[in-house]
C-alpha cells in the first residue's frame, strides 16, 4: 500500500476530510505497551481547534475509537485500528474548488494526478485534519518512549518574523520541557507567545495567513542507540515523517543550513569527557545525528510550516474547464495560521521515526 511509513512500526493514515472518518492502521507497536488514554487524549486536544480564538471554525470533536489491536488499556500483537468520526463537514463550501484550485493548496496536482478518483472536498486526504491520525499514532509513540526515558517536546522557533527563545542544543531537557507542558501557547518566552498571537490576528484582519518553524527536541537517544547506513539513516527518516505533515516545506538538523558559513573548526563539535566520565560535546550543531546514527547529543530537527494555503483574500486563480484566468474567493473554516496546532504533529512524525529507528535497530526494545 502506499502512504505507508516506517520499517518494523508500519503507520497508514486513512481517509477524507468529509467522508464518514479517518483514521491509521498501524502494525508493529511493541504488544504489551500501556496506552494511557487520558494523557493521549491531553495530547489530542494540543491539535485540537476546540477552545483556541485563533484557529479554525471547523470544531470537531476528535475522539479516537480504538476498533482492533487494544484491548484492557494495552497493545495487542495484532494491526491497531484507530478511528475518527467526522462530524462537522461543510461540504458545499468546496464545490467550486473542483473547477477553480486553491493557490497553494493540493487542489489542482491532485485533480491532475487522480482527475475524477479524488475526493477533495475539504481538501480531502490532503488536508490537514489527517493530522488528527497521525497525533494518535505519535502520541502512543511519544508514551512507549517516555518509559524508556526518551523525550519529544516542541516549541514555535518562530513565527513570521517574531523568535522564540531557542532551544540550548547542549543541555535541552526537563526544564522546557515542563515549561512548554505547562503553557497553553508553544513557546518559552510567553511575551513573544502574545506578539506571535498578536500576529496571527492581524494576518487574519487582512484576510491573510502566516506560517513559521517548529523547534522539536528529542532527548535521551543513547549514542549509536539507532540510525542505518545510507537511506536509512535516523535524519532521513525523521524528514521523510516530517514532510508527511501538510505544509512542511523545508527541514533542518543542528546549525542546518546556517553551518555553510561557518569553518569546519567551529562547525565541528569537540568531544569531551562531561563530570560523569561519560563522552560528550561542548557544542551541538550536528544536531544528535552523525553518519546517520544517533550521536548521544539531544536530536534538535527544525520545520519549516508555510502560510495556509486557504486564505479569504481575493487571489487569482484559473477555471479550469473555462481554461481562463479567474479570481477566487474561497469559502470553508481556515486557520489564519497552522503553526501552533502544528506543533504536536511535528512532535509525533519525529517520535514515530525515532520509535520505528529504534525497533530497527535495537535487538530487544
Ligand atoms: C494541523 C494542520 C492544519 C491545517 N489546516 C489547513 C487549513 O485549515 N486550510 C488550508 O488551506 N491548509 C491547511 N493545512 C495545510 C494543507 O493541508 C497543506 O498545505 C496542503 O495539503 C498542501 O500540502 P503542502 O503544503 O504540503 O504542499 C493544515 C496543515 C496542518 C498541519
Amino acid at each position: 500500500m502506499s502512504g505507508t511509513f516506517g520499517n518494523k512500526l508500519k503507520i497508514s493514515i486513512f481517509g477524507e476530510s468529509h467522508g464518514a472518518a479517518i483514521g491509521l492502521l498501524a502494525d508493529g507497536f511493541p504488544a504489551g505497551e500501556k496506552i494511557d488514554l487520558e494523557e493521549l487524549s491531553r495530547f489530542l486536544s494540543r491539535r485540537s481547534a476546540v477552545g483556541k480564538s485563533y484557529a479554525t471554525g471547523r470544531k470537531e470533536a476528535d475522539t479516537p475509537r480504538f476498533l482492533s489491536g487494544f484491548l484492557n488499556g494495552r497493545i495487542l500483537s495484532s494491526p491497531l485500528c484507530v478511528m475518527i468520526e467526522n462530524t462537522a463537514q461543510h461540504s458545499s463550501d468546496y464545490d467550486v474548488l473542483r473547477d477553480i484550485p486553491r493557490p497553494g493548496h493540493a487542489d489542482y496536482a491532485a485533480y491532475c494526478r487522480h482527475g475524477q478518483n479524488v475526493d477533495l472536498r475539504g481538501g480531502g486526504h490532503y488536508s490537514g485534519r489527517l493530522t488528527a491520525p497521525l497525533c494518535v499514532a505519535g502520541g502512543i509513540a511519544i508514551q512507549i518512549l517516555h518509559r524508556r526515558g526518551i523525550e519529544v517536546f516542541a516549541h514555535i522557533y518562530n513565527l513570521h518574523d517574531i523568535a522564540d527563545l531557542p532551544f540550548d542544543p547542549v543541555a535541552v531537557g526537563a526544564c522546557e520541557q515542563d515549561r512548554l507542558a505547562q503553557s497553553p501557547f508553544p513557546v518559552l518566552d510567553t511575551q513573544a507567545g502574545d506578539a506571535m498571537l498578536e500576529a496571527i490576528f492581524e494576518a487574519k484582519s487582512h484576510l491573510d495567513s502566516i506560517g513559521g518553524v517548529i523547534e522539536c527536541a528529542v532527548t535521551g537517544l543513547a549514542p549509536g542507540s539507532c540510525g542505518e547506513h545510507m537511506f536509512d539513516g535516523l535524519d532521513g527518516h525523521i524528514a521523510q515523517a516530517l514532510f508527511a505533515v501538510p505544509a512542511v516545506k523545508g527541514v533542518e538538523f543542528g546549525a542546518g543550513f546556517a553551518c555553510t558559513q561557518l569553518y569546519g573548526s567551529e562547525n565541528n563539535d569537540p568531544f569531551t569527557i562531561n563530570q560523569d566520565g561519560k563522552i560528550t560535546c561542548t557544542r551541538n550543531n550536528h544536531g544528535g545525528i552523525l553518519g546517520g546514527m544517533a550521536s548521544g547529543m539531544p536530536v534538535i530537527v527544525r520545520a519549516a510550516v508555510k502560510p495556509t494555503p486557504s486564505i479569504y483574500k481575493l487571489q487569482p486563480s484559473v477555471s479550469i474547464r473555462e481554461n481562463r484566468d479567474v479570481p477566487l474567493e474561497i469559502q470553508g473554516r481556515h486557520d489564519p495560521c497552522i503553526v501552533p496546532r502544528a506543533v504536536p504533529c511535528i512532535e509525533s512524525a519525529v517520535a514515530l521515526a525515532v520509535l520505528d529507528a529504534l525497533l530497527d535497530s535495537q535487538k530487544s526494545f
